[in-house]
């Protein structure tokens, strides 16, 4: 199993591309099982989430081309991805596939759409809490689909397809967000959505949608309203940059020290994330490509979050904040609100040397002047990477194990950050 190395103690400087989101090319990918009509969707990013999707749909029918690089190509553009489902083969999305990657389940919501039905495996345990998917079952029955649980899997039929309804989520879910959205662009009648996410990515996938003819309004606000249509086409969409992406690399420049663009990326994506950075002493700075980041000279200031729905601190960067916290001059409280034992990165930290105590939902992080080195591994995407964040800034050497998390949603994170000085390199084997 590959393995990354770090030496820290070097300060980033230079240029690093972001990618486009993870978060978004996975529900994109999936919508195109909504039309017959070839999707082709740009800056997809090179991921083992978007490999295994891929797997996934092809197990459905659907022939995916993945275009090669163009003359002229920057390398970092991501891929692109001409996705057709002319023939749907099969409306099953069986457990192998499904229990390697939670999003997978989401199928379910254009294969009824279009096909009426659908078997699909649920998506069983996972590192960071239940993640049920009752509020997803929730919004499929309100649009008219019976759903049964049998051996492991939801069995589900529309037989006359989907109609228009109220949907009213309990919490604020994107899964949920995303389902209702795909399934009622092809229900007949009107949904609308009640307190839906609001998510970047949820506006990303809406806007593709009603260029592939559906009439989505409100996306980005928590009000969705889709009139149902017959039919979708075949469309073009770029995947917008990876909001996660770029506030991970934000911590990790806040962390060592330096100066970076964050070249690509949109502030106005994770505002909430920028204005921590810069209460914790970190400089940022908007410019027309992109973002550019430093921290000179003052040491990091605590800070108290709490993480929270869109637009508030994404809980996908609540691990990154903790490992930059670690170093920060006093006490920092940060409080995880919509995953329960998302908290896996906290026994690793310390083995850094780093103080966190756990209360709860609340993790206080107590600044400590210097992070040693130490073999680590982590559980969870995010919190792999907040693993890599303190291996950049700990005195000698770090072994992160177990980066297939890593893989699954950073593009090239060693090449990204050993061109900007950091010592990092993988190991394979
Ligand atoms: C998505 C993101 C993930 C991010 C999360 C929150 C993708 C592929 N993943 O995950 O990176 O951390 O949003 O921003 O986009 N819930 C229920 N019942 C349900 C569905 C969800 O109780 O049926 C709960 C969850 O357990 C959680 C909360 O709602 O406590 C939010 O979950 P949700 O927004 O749906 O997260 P995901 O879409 O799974």
């Amino acid at each position: 199993m590959d393995r990354i190395r770090i030496v820290g103690g070097s300060k980033l400087n230079g240029t690093i591309p972001i990618s486009g989101a993870k978060n978004a090319a996975l529900p994109l990918m999936i919508a195109g099982l909504l039309t017959d009509e070839t999707l082709i969707l740009d800056n997809v990013p090179r991921l083992a989430d978007v490999a295994q999707l891929q797997r996934i749909l092809g197990n459905h029918g659907v022939d995916i081309m993945s275009a090669g690089k163009r003359p002229g190509d920057h390398e970092y553009q991501g891929q692109t991805l001409h996705i057709s489902a002319a023939n749907i083969i099969d409306t099953t999305a069986p457990y192998e596939l499904v229990s390697k990657m939670r999003a997978s389940f989401w199928v379910i919501a254009p294969l009824l759409a279009r096909m009426h039905e659908a078997k699909v495996s649920l998506p069983g345990g996972c590192a960071i809490g239940t993640r049920p998917v009752d509020l997803l079952i929730m919004a499929l029955e309100k649009l008219g689909a019976e759903l049964t649980i049998d051996g492991g899997y939801v069995i589900a039929k529309a037989p006359g397809g989907l109609k228009g309804a109220d949907i009213d989520f309990a919490k604020v879910t994107v899964s949920g967000t995303h389902v209702a959205l795909m399934a009622a662009t092809l229900a007949k009648g009107t949904t609308v959505i009640n307190n839906a996410a609001c998510e970047p990515e949820i506006v990303d996938v809406a806007d593709c949608l009603n260029k592939m003819g559906a009439r989505i309004s409100g996306a980005g606000t928590p009000t969705i309203t889709i009139e149902g249509v017959a039919k979708l086409n075949g469309t073009r969409h770029t995947v917008l940059p990876d909001r996660i992406e770029t506030g991970t690399y934000a911590m990790a420049v806040a962390m060592t020290g330096g100066d970076v663009q964050l070249s690509g990326a949109r502030p106005e994506l994770l505002q909430s994330a920028l204005d921590v950075l810069v209460e914790a002493g970190a400089t940022v700075t908007p410019n027309n490509d992109g973002i550019r980041i430093s921290r000179n000279g003052a040491g990091i200031k605590p800070v108290n979050v709490s993480t929270a729905p869109f637009p508030g601190f994404p809980t996908d960067l609540q691990a990154q904040l903790m490992a930059l916290m670690t170093t920060a001059t006093g006490s920092s409280h940060i409080t995880e609100t919509i995953f329960e034992n998302r908290f896996m990165h906290v026994q690793e930290l310390a083995r850094f040397g780093a103080r966190i105590h756990l209360d709860g939902e609340t993790a206080t992080i107590d600044g400590t002047a210097k992070l040693r080195g130490a073999p680590v591994m982590a559980t969870d995407l995010r919190a792999s990477v907040s693993l890599v964040i303190a291996g950049l800034v700990a005195e000698g050497e770090t072994m992160v194990n177990r980066i297939y998390h890593l893989d699954r949603g950073f593009e090239r994170l060693e090449e990204k950050l050993s061109a900007c000085g950091a010592t990092i390199e993988r190991i394979s084997g």
